[in-house]
């Protein structure tokens, strides 16, 4: 008799650290982009408008891009918007997705350990925990429904446009910072 387990169905969570992350690209973040009165996932702080325009923030994405997931990616696969989130003190973003996104990811251009974890979330949560009640403690999934990731200044996070998530509270004095942006596979008509 023999005996495995295997794991099924895994996600890929590209992550990048220590991104270099000038003064002028922060200051370029906290004053150029057009800041939107509309309230998206953002629960205070703000968010600029979803744009694909050329600037020094689309040149640190490509780059992060060129310099990482193009390992794996398609070489059509190209940005298709992003934009600024600047979150003050308490301020947080609730559970939502990329719709429309093969890819979305975050860069963090000012954050420290308490300026609030980007948290994913399995998409069946419910049947994780049902399931669990069949397996030991160390065996069960349950631990895996909700990941924890803890952002500083330089880290990038690149996941599936489906995969809901959320950004925790700040708890620090400082503004948290970051660029987000879809990226989407070019088709060839
Ligand atoms: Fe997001």
């Amino acid at each position: 008799m023999s005996y495995q387990i295997h794991k099924l169905f895994p996600t890929y969570l590209h992550h990048i650290e220590d991104i270099p992350i000038s003064d002028e690209l922060l200051e370029y973040c906290l004053t150029k982009p057009d800041f939107d009165n509309n309230i998206k996932s953002n629960r205070g702080g703000k968010q600029s408008i979803n744009t694909n325009e050329d600037s020094i923030i689309k040149d640190l994405i490509q780059k992060i891009i060129d310099e990482n997931i193009q390992k794996v990616c398609k070489p059509e696969l190209e940005i298709q918007g992003y934009w600024v989130n600047v979150n003050s003190r308490d301020n947080y973003n609730i559970y939502h997705s990329h719709p429309g996104a093969a890819l979305a990811g975050v860069v963090y251009l000012q954050a420290s350990e308490d300026s609030g974890d980007l948290v994913f979330y399995h998409p069946n949560a419910y049947s994780v925990y049902e399931e669990s009640m069949a397996y030991k403690e160390d065996w069960n999934l349950t631990q895996h429904v909700q990941i924890q990731m803890h952002p500083k200044t330089g880290s990038c996070y690149i996941f599936p446009g489906h995969v809901m998530h959320g950004v925790e509270p700040n708890r620090t004095q400082d503004d948290r910072v970051s660029v987000s942006f879809n990226l989407i596979v070019r088709s060839s008509q």
